[in-house]
């Protein structure tokens, strides 16, 4: 798949998740065979207001690339001042976020709130696309509500106004996270357009990317939640769809040998005392997957040190291999 002049090579995307899928995590699920990432969504107005904590959601590194950064805002000036300021961070696209539903965001005619605004939405895309030389693509749902699906009218507006590429998530706002996404308009909005489309929603597993592929003729999938916890999940994609081989979960002390170096990755970047606050929910996803585990996951969000996570982990393999035998 091409996004304007960069190439990006594969199958599976890592979805941009605020709070969730940081530098560290970009990184690991690269190394697992992402073929993209996204970074944490950014408001335009922090950015122009040349906020610290806003603009290190802009920093990208080469582990992570090809990559988007992703910004949000209502209005179309700030937005392209924000682009041109995400330049300066070298990420290969731009990407505006059309899907965030958090009140907080969309109540303030950005994120999903845009496309119940359609000129204003065309009018934020022309403006970035105008602004910067780098790709600029929109990520956005299927429409407001079940009563206003509209993300095929919009990406065709998109596209005139100068977008390279699209991401559906196959839900409305009013879905939130709820309820199953409805490909049929990702394969709608793809029969629409010629620039790229991604689909995102519910790829939880190797065959449901194929089977995604297959209903909606997308050029990638977006892997979200199902990665948190299960990065190897981009490996068992790659390799179902290369070579239609089904690649098992890893062993446990495999997934805690995985935990504990994305952790460690995550306190190189943010120090120890953030980043083992940070490590906690990782934790827990891990261990998520891990049959008898729950108070081991209750234990996760208590952790202090790296030396408690590595003493967890450990707990955690005997635990498993117990109950192997
Ligand atoms: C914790 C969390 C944070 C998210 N943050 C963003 C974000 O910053 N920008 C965005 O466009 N989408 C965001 N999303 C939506 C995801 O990118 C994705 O489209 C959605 O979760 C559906 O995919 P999934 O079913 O694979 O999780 C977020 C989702 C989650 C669960």
């Amino acid at each position: 798949m091409r996004i304007s002049q960069v190439n990006v090579e594969g199958y599976a995307a890592l979805a941009p998740m605020a709070g969730a899928a940081d530098m560290a995590f970009r990184e690991l699920c690269v190394s697992f065979g992402a073929a993209y990432t996204v970074n944490e969504m950014a408001s335009a107005k922090g950015i122009v207001a040349g906020d610290s904590k806003t603009l290190a959601l802009l920093r990208v590194s080469d582990a992570q690339k090809p990559c988007a950064v992703q910004i949000f805002g209502g209005s179309p000036q700030i937005m392209a001042r924000a682009a041109v300021i995400c330049g300066e961070f070298a990420p290969d696209v731009i990407d505006i976020n059309m899907g965030c539903p958090a009140p907080k965001i969309s109540g303030n005619s950005a994120g999903a709130a845009l496309m119940k605004n359609p000129d204003l939405a065309e009018a934020v895309v022309r403006a970035c696309a105008q602004a910067t030389a780098l790709p600029v693509t929109v990520k956005m749902r299927s429409g407001w509500d079940a009563q206003n699906i509209n993300a095929v009218q919009l990406a065709c507006r998109f596209e005139q106004a100068g977008a390279a590429a699209l991401t559906i998530h196959a839900r409305t706002r009013e879905q939130m996270y709820a309820g199953k996404a409805d490909y049929s308009v990702i394969a709608a909005v793809k029969k629409a357009v010629s620039i790229p489309v991604i689909g995102s929603g519910d790829v939880c597993s190797a065959q449901n990317a194929a089977d995604m592929f297959e209903r909606t003729g997308c050029d990638m999938v977006m892997v979200g939640r199902a990665a948190l916890g299960r990065p190897w999940l981009f490996a068992q994609i790659n390799a179902y769809l290369e070579h239609g081989q089904i690649l098992p979960e890893p062993a446990v002390h495999e997934r805690m040998r995985v935990m504990l170096g994305h952790v460690g990755r995550i306190i190189a970047y943010k120090g120890e005392y953030i980043g083992i606050r940070e490590a906690r929910k990782h934790a827990a996803w891990y261990i998520k997957s891990i049959r008898s585990a729950a108070a081991l996951r209750r234990e996760a969000g208590r952790i202090e040190s790296f030396a408690q996570l590595e003493a967890l982990a450990a707990k955690v393999v005997e635990i498993a291999e117990k109950h192997a035998q």
